[in-house]
């Protein structure tokens, strides 16, 4: 079995992943939402000190299943590094007296795997990864080589949800409240502006429609004055011009792809609005749609379990003191490596 850590930003996960049969033997994760929702966004050193309680609780319940465990794995990158250290020193003890090896894995093609939780992987594939740190479009051809066909310029579609959330004074995280929202509101009321929509870029872009949404609340005498039929309006708005500009860009990707499979993952494709757009789009274009089951759309461990079990596979180990988190440019920009 693997023993798989997710700690890149305010879910606590651990699962165990049985490697002869990719069966989660054991799954859990705390989340804090409820603790940052005051702040309408995560505070990077209050997740880390939440962290320090949450995982080690969370280890106990794992110890009959130590003498089993063949390896550690852990996110290494990316994510906010306060965060990610508490993952990873827990990782190294763990490797260090167990002594068995450490797998650092990638938090977005842990993303990318959760397709594959207790299945057998099915690849090429196109991904539209859309989640609270990053908005991008990958070719995932095989376990090893993966390549970034568009990416967000700005902020990511999770945070964008997030912000408005914000502004309209409706707590965090921002996605299924905005979802929720928007499904009693009118998205015709506020004209949004769709991002790059004369832009032949391939790439995207949300901060702009995040200001847009900011000019609204302010025309609208701020969140304190905004009725509930506003604050529904205005989220089923820009929720329709999110959907818009995904939409554009991927149809510009769709064409020139011939890959068949095509997926959402992250935790705003939890979106069920946004699904049943792609679902249209996958059919107008002759592409299957695949998304993972809602409870692995957002962070955790048991998608950083299964892309461990390829890792494993390919003994695709790193010295217990040599494992840190990656803080260069490169992790800065979320590229895949
Ligand atoms: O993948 P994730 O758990 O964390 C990162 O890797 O960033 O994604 C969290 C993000 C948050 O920004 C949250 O608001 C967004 O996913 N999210 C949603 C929905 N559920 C979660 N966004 C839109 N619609 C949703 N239903
Ligand atoms: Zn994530």
């Amino acid at each position: 079995m693997i023993l798989s850590i997710e700690s890149s930003c305010d879910d606590s996960s651990i699962a165990i992943t049985e490697i002869a049969t990719k069966k989660i033997i054991y799954h859990k994760k705390i989340s804090q939402e409820e603790e940052h929702s005051c702040y309408g966004g995560v505070v990077p050193e209050l997740a880390s000190r939440l962290h320090a309680i949450a995982l080690p609780e969370i280890l106990k319940e794992t110890k009959p299943y130590f003498h089993k465990l063949k390896a550690i794995a852990v996110t290494n990158q990316p994510g906010l590094g306060v965060t990610l250290l508490e993952g990873i020193a827990m990782a190294k003890t763990l490797a260090i007296l167990l002594d068995i090896p450490l797998i650092p894995v990638h938090h977005l093609k842990g993303h990318i795997y959760s397709l594959f939780i207790e299945k057998e992987a099915t690849l090429p594939l196109l991904v539209l990864l859309i989640s609270g740190g990053h908005t991008q479009v990958i070719r995932v051809e095989s376990f090893e080589h993966m390549e970034i066909l568009a990416t967000s310029m700005d902020d990511s579609v999770g945070e964008s949800f997030d912000k408005c959330a914000k502004m309209m004074g409706l707590g965090y995280p921002g996605g299924p409240i905005i979802e929720a929202l928007a499904r009693k509101g009118d998205e015709n009321r506020f004209d949004l502006p769709v991002p790059l929509r004369n832009s032949p870029l391939i790439a995207f872009s949300l901060s702009g429609l995040k200001n847009a949404v900011r000019l609204k609340v302010i025309a609208c005498g701020g969140s304190a004055a905004m009725s509930d039929q506003d604050k529904a309006d205005l989220s089923a708005s820009f929720q329709k011009a999110v959907k818009r500009h995904l939409l554009q860009k991927s149809k510009k990707i769709f064409t020139k792809e011939p890959i068949k499979d095509f997926a959402i993952v992250g935790g705003a494709s939890a979106n069920q609005y946004i699904r049943n757009a792609y679902e249209e789009l996958c059919q107008e274009f002759g592409k299957k749609l695949h998304v993972s089951p809602l409870e692995y759309c957002s962070d955790n461990a048991a998608m950083i379990g299964r892309y461990a079990l390829h890792a494993y596979e390919k003994k695709q180990f790193i010295d217990h003191h040599a494992i840190d988190i990656i803080s260069t440019k490169k992790q800065q920009a979320g590229m895949l490596l």
